[in-house]
């Protein structure tokens, strides 16, 4: 007989061998797929093993050019986890890129995901290649990401010998709007969807951005105003907030930490709704308790890069074009062309809610590049489109601001909601957003409320579901999660 210690140590010595085996199979599975893709239009040029000292999880990755037309193509990724789940994501991208999102393939393969990640039909963060080709441009607006799930939604079944049970995307920003392009254009495509802070309304949004520059001057110019002059902190509800700088006019000759009356013209107008020469509005305000920030990347007296960008190469294919030239004009040349439909801003959703998808919209409250007034105004076209009021859309689309949250993450706030790897207090549905999601799409319990952790996790907040937000009603301070009732 064996003592017990030496059948425990066979029993462990097994089992590593086991964990080997596996591991080996596992690697050999990854090279051999290679040969298995034949798929049109798809060449695929390497399967590679990679370990979890290099990633966060074992997986195989696989490597991919996917032509798009005789004059564009994608470059695609598909991370296949040792510790696969049955669950497929696709992620999305940002700004005017061109980059494949390495951060959000390797935090989403970590949870068992099979992910996916294109370049957006252009390598770089720059829109030049947009230039005098229109097949870049719909590459960007909506066909790199439909064709990385039509090619990667073949794959698991390759690899794994069967096929995923359910379909997810992340992104945010550019990412985010890309999720509503599926759920406004491909309903089959996905399951569910978390898009957050959409750069959507996609032809209003660059003569927001852009417009700043026309006003403020640049920093010499009498009408600019030096972001010192502001302080700030989280405003749960920036909705209850107007802001008047006339107490801020400077009382007598010395201008150091005052406003000049006309610098006191240039606030208002920055921090104001745009309306176009019928009246009609061309996009919402900034929210309130995002001036540091706006202040050191819109207001700068600097173009903002991606919107000149989006001028030059897409609506003008011209290299010259001057930003602080802007006008409403150039808005509605814009709004006429919606190259590829990059608008996004469709509000009957019906098709996607007859597949049962599912769709987590957040958007931070003190986004300083994308008003999150934007997204809200997206929720009542839906609701108006519609004809459904919230407790209806709430089957299938559920909205939330997140206060605290600047751009997709970061912030004063509980912003670390698990949408992107470097905002992850937890791993579980109560804690993080796509797992969230998963169970509303998987068991039908649908989040009420979304909660996040500050940048240290000392406290949690629990984010309200729109229309409701959050209130303090105590006891205990700001950091107590109870002392905070959503109405
Ligand atoms: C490798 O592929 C074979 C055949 O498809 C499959 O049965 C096996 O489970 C795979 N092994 C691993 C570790 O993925
Ligand atoms: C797979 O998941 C299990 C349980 O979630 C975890 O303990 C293990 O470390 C994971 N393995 C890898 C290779 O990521
Ligand atoms: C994939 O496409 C890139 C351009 O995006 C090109 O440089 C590369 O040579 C292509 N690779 C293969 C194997 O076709
Ligand atoms: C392959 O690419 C061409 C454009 O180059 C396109 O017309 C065709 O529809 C694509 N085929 C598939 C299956 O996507
Ligand atoms: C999902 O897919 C995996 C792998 O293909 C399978 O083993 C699992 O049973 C499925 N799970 C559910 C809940 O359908
Ligand atoms: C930009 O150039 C392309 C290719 O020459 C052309 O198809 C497109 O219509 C041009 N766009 C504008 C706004 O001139
Ligand atoms: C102007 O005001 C600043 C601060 O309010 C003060 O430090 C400075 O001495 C004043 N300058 C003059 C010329 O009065
Ligand atoms: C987090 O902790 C660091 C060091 O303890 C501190 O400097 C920082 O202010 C804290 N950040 C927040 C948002 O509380």
């Amino acid at each position: 007989m064996p003592s017990l210690y030496s059948s425990s140590a066979a029993l462990v010595g097994a089992l590593a061998l086991l964990r080997t085996t596996h591991a080996q199979d596992f690697a050999t599975n990854c090279s051999s797929l290679l040969d298995q893709i034949n798929i049109e239009n798809v060449t695929a040029y390497a399967a590679d093993y990679i370990t979890a000292q290099v990633v966060s999880t074992d997986l195989c990755c696989v490597q991919m050019n996917v032509t798009t037309s005789e004059q564009s193509g994608i470059r695609l990724e598909a991370w296949f986890p040792q510790n696969y789940t049955g669950r497929f994501l696709s992620t999305g991208n940002g700004g005017d890129g061109g980059c494949i999102q390495y951060p959000d393939l390797d935090y989403t393969t970590s949870l068992g995901f099979a992910a996916v990640g294109a370049n957006n039909g252009h390598d770089g963060m720059t829109g030049v290649p947009f230039l005098n080709n229109p097949d870049v441009i719909t590459d960007f607006a909506w066909r790199s990401l439909h064709t990385g799930v039509v090619v990667g939604e073949q794959l698991p079944a390759l690899f794994y010998g069967a096929p995923q049970n359910k379909s997810y995307y992340l992104g945010c920003s550019t990412g985010g709007r890309q999720g509503w392009t599926v759920v406004q254009n491909f309903p089959e495509d996905f399951n569910g969807v978390l898009a957050g802070a959409p750069a959507m309304a996609s032809t209003d949004l660059p003569y927001w951005s852009g417009s700043f520059l026309p006003v403020t001057g640049n920093e010499d110019a009498d009408t600019f105003v030096p972001t010192e002059i502001a302080t700030d902190n989280v405003l749960e509800n920036p909705d209850l907030c107007g802001f008047d700088p006339t107490p801020l006019i400077c009382a007598d000759g010395n201008t150091t930490d005052c406003l000049t009356e006309t610098q006191a013209e240039t606030v208002p107008t920055v921090l104001s709704a745009i309306y176009d020469e019928n009246g009609e509005l061309v996009y919402p305000r900034m929210q309130p308790g995002a001036e540091v920030l706006a202040g050191a990347l819109q207001w700068n007296g600097q173009p903002f890069g991606i919107t000149q960008e989006w001028w030059r190469y897409v609506i003008y294919n011209d290299t010259t074009w001057d930003p602080s030239t802007l006008t409403i004009a150039d808005y509605h040349v814009a709004k006429e062309q919606n190259p590829a439909n990059v608008e996004t801003f469709n509000g009957d959703i019906s098709a996607f809610q007859s597949t049962g998808g599912k769709v987590l919209h957040y958007h931070g409250l003190m986004d300083m590049l994308i008003s999150s007034e934007n997204s809200k105004r997206y929720y009542n076209l839906v609701q108006e489109t519609m004809g459904m009021d919230s407790s209806e859309l709430d089957d299938f689309y559920r909205f939330f601001g997140i206060s605290g949250m600047s751009h997709c993450g970061g912030g004063d706030g509980a912003y670390k909601i698990g949408n992107v790897a470097d905002g992850v207090a937890g791993t579980s549905a109560d804690e993080n957003v796509l797992i969230a999601l998963v169970q509303w799409v998987e068991e039908g319990v649908a989040p009420e409320v979304v909660r996040g952790a500050d940048a240290n996790e000392t406290f949690w907040r629990a984010h309200c579901k729109w229309p409701l937000t959050n209130k303090y009603v105590g006891p205990g301070d700001y950091e107590e999660e109870s002392a905070w009732q959503c109405s």
